[in-house]
């Protein structure tokens, strides 16, 4: 991350008056009361934000060690009913959903009321179906209204899905099915990017046969494929219209601490995780993140631009924006179809007032010019936000200038599948914009840098260290699924007593923390989290492949890019056509998300003398940045570096 010194003001127009939170001193003295007396402050947030069947017998108990966290235990409620049923009588008709589809010509709206009589249907679809309280859905979809309705519908029965990234392969939708044991899949026929359509339900075909467990399918006719449907699949629209299905069903009283969704993420090692996030402190996170990071007022119409699959667009795009009554924006399409000018197009056209993205995006746009902007009237954005990956300095100021018009405050946001939430964010009126900086933490967020040699907190601003939480927060995720040991391994084994985040970081002297990036082998690669083990275990399925390496590299519009050094077994020959097999290998096993950038040949990896390989060398191979190529002396075989180097040297000259 490069250091700026510069500064750009709190005060800008609209918001010291009328912001949640008014000026820095109110929200120091919150944050303080949120970490001293947690519980107190959490029940009055909790009070505020959600409507409670019955309330709970304790705020906050946790044993760290453990992995043992639980707010609001005891207490019941239902995500759907805080979403919906206690919006009708008063906000029945405000909209809850503009959608605009890939297409521009294509779009609708919904109002609260039509959400929840959709919401019903298909939760009494679901229930006919057999599915009931605990069981697991995922749901294979791409962003249209039904994706949230699906979610929404789950969640009301106490079903709790999971949801896979339209981007991920069949390979990896069946590890994910079978991981969480789900008995419906909810898909569609295919999706629409950038006017072509994209064969969803051939993934969900291709995936089935190695999931036993699935009893359903559930097929959304999006693209009008005219598929024919095998035994047990039913077209979406066809089990909706049936008239037998009641219009109202009761939402589940679900225990706080019940789980309201699975969401697989990667780590270091192994296959991805199951996050579990429950119904109560997670949905209380959500809210109050949602309104306070965006001093979203009622009459605001609120613009994430995240995929439902992520969990952007679980906390942003569905619950805390519906808890809230807000109105959304749910867009299919992408940011260059029909041309870099989509997104401002469609602020223009919904009046977007608070709009929140990805610096991947920020830098593909902004490679095109300014003009693509200057030429729409982007006078109802009153903040802009950021979220994924540390933001440039260069791709912040030209957000700021050219989007914000230098009136809006850009909130970027630090957070992770596993916080569920926020966890720290400028906010509007209150702090100064540090380009590249998150500024300082939410309430309840209690964030310290730990030295890793010494296992201590850091003692002088901009040590850097690794980024941990002293406390809990609602928000936080509870297990990973059917794996709680490797939620206390992965989240609170390497320093006892605090979660874990991964991510090296530092504060500055302002108290201002400054993200700089992932310490273990996770990627973020277009704000998309990659571990490059299973990378790496897809490139050696290949049946010519010894061994294989990969590594984050500097991508000038996605953050990093993969770079995978890859050893052939003896005597095949280094091809181009095995390069692109390798490709294809991976986009199978994973997803296009994880298609490698580049591809080096090895004849032999830089390992230690035990036969660790040493990553870091060939991160700074991957980097071209070989003159500090640090310690070299553990390397078992120093000729392999050079080789290496010499190669990587020539590839890219
Ligand atoms: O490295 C951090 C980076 O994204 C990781 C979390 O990825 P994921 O679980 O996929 O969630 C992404 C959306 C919340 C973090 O460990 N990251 C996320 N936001 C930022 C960030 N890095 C720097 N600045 C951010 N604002």
């Amino acid at each position: 991350m490069t250091e700026t010194t510069e500064v750009y003001s709190a005060h800008l127009p609209g918001f010291q008056e009328t912001a949640f939170i008014k000026g820095h001193e109110e929200y120091q003295a919150l944050h303080k009361r949120s970490l001293e007396d947690p519980d107190a402050f959490w029940a009055e947030q909790a009070e505020k934000y959600l409507s409670w069947q019955q309330k709970w017998e304790h705020v906050l108990e946790y044993d760290f060690p453990q992995g043992k966290i639980s707010w609001f235990g005891g207490a019941k409620l239902n995500a759907t009913y805080n979403c919906l049923d206690r919006h009708i009588d008063t906000i029945g008709e405000k909209t809850a959903y503009f959608w605009e589809g890939d297409d521009p010509n294509q779009s609708l709206s919904l109002t609260y009321k039509e959400l929840y009589q959709k919401v019903n249907k298909a939760a009494a679809a679901l229930k006919a179906k057999g599915l009931k309280k605990g069981d697991r859905v995922v749901i294979y979809m791409p962003m249209v209204p039904e994706l949230a309705i699906a979610m929404l519908a789950c969640a009301r029965l106490g079903v709790i899905h999971s949801i896979v990234f339209g981007g991920f392969s069949a390979e990896s939708l069946a590890n994910r099915i079978n991981d969480c044991g789900a008995k419906m899949v909810i898909t569609a026929d295919g999706s629409f990017r950038s006017g072509k359509t994209i064969p969803l339900k051939n993934a969900v075909d291709a995936a089935l046969p190695n999931c036993p467990e699935v009893e359903n399918v559930l097929v959304l006719d999006r693209c009008g494929l005219g598929l024919t449907l095998g035994e047990n699949e039913s077209w979406w629209h066809e089990v909706m219209a049936d008239p037998d299905l009641p219009d109202y069903v009761e939402p589940e009283p679900m225990d706080a601490e019940d789980p309201l969704f699975i969401l697989y993420t990667s780590g270091s090692t192994g296959k991805p995780k199951g996050v579990v996030h429950t119904h109560g402190g997670y949905l209380l996170y959500a809210a109050m993140t949602t309104r306070i990071t965006f001093d979203l007022k009622d009459d605001e119409v609120f613009w994430c631009t995240a995929d439902i699959g992520w969990i952007t667009g679980h906390t942003y795009l569905v619950y805390g924006p519906l808890i809230n009554g807000l109105t959304g924006l749910i867009f299919e399409g992408v940011p260059s179809y029909p041309g870099f000018d989509r997104f401002w197009q469609v602020v223009e056209k919904y009046q977007v007032s608070k709009f929140y993205t990805a610096p991947t995006v920020i830098r593909s746009v902004a490679k095109e010019g300014a003009a693509m902007v200057d030429k729409y009237d982007l006078s109802s954005l009153r903040l802009l936000g950021t979220v994924g990956e540390p933001i440039n300095p260069e791709a912040w100021r030209w957000y700021y200038e050219h989007v914000g018009k230098s009136r809006c405050p850009i909130v970027d946001t630090w957070w992770q599948t596993e916080t569920g939430g926020h966890m720290m964010t400028p906010l509007p009126g209150v702090h100064e914009l540090k380009p590249g900086s998150c500024a300082q933490p939410f309430f309840g967020v209690d964030p310290v840098i730990i030295d890793p040699d010494t296992g201590e907190p850091a003692r002088y601003p901009n040590q850097e260290g690794v980024l941990c939480i002293r406390k809990p927060w609602p928000g936080m995720a509870r297990t990973v699924f059917g794996d709680h040991k490797r939620f206390i391994e992965t989240y609170f084994s390497q320093v006892p007593g605090m979660y874990f985040t991964g991510d090296g970081a530092k504060y500055d002297e302002d108290g201002y923390f400054w993200i700089i990036g992932r310490i273990d082998d996770v990627i973020n690669v277009s704000g998309h989290r990659l571990g490059t083990a299973e990378i790496e275990s897809a490139l050696v399925a290949h049946r010519d492949v010894a061994e294989a390496a990969v590594v984050g590299f500097p991508h000038p519009v996605k953050g990093q890019g993969i770079y995978a050094f890859v050893t052939l077994n003896t005597g095949v020959g280094k091809t181009d056509e095995i390069k692109k097999e390798l490709v294809k290998m991976v986009r199978s096993e994973i997803g296009p998300v994880a298609t490698p950038d580049v591809i080096q040949w090895a004849d032999a990896l830089p390992k230690t003398r035990s036969g660790k390989i040493l990553r870091r060398m060939l991160q700074k191979i991957a980097a071209g940045d070989i003159k500090e190529m640090g310690d070299t002396t553990t390397i078992a075989d120093p000729s392999v570096l050079e080789q290496l180097i010499k190669e990587r040297v020539a590839s890219t000259a």
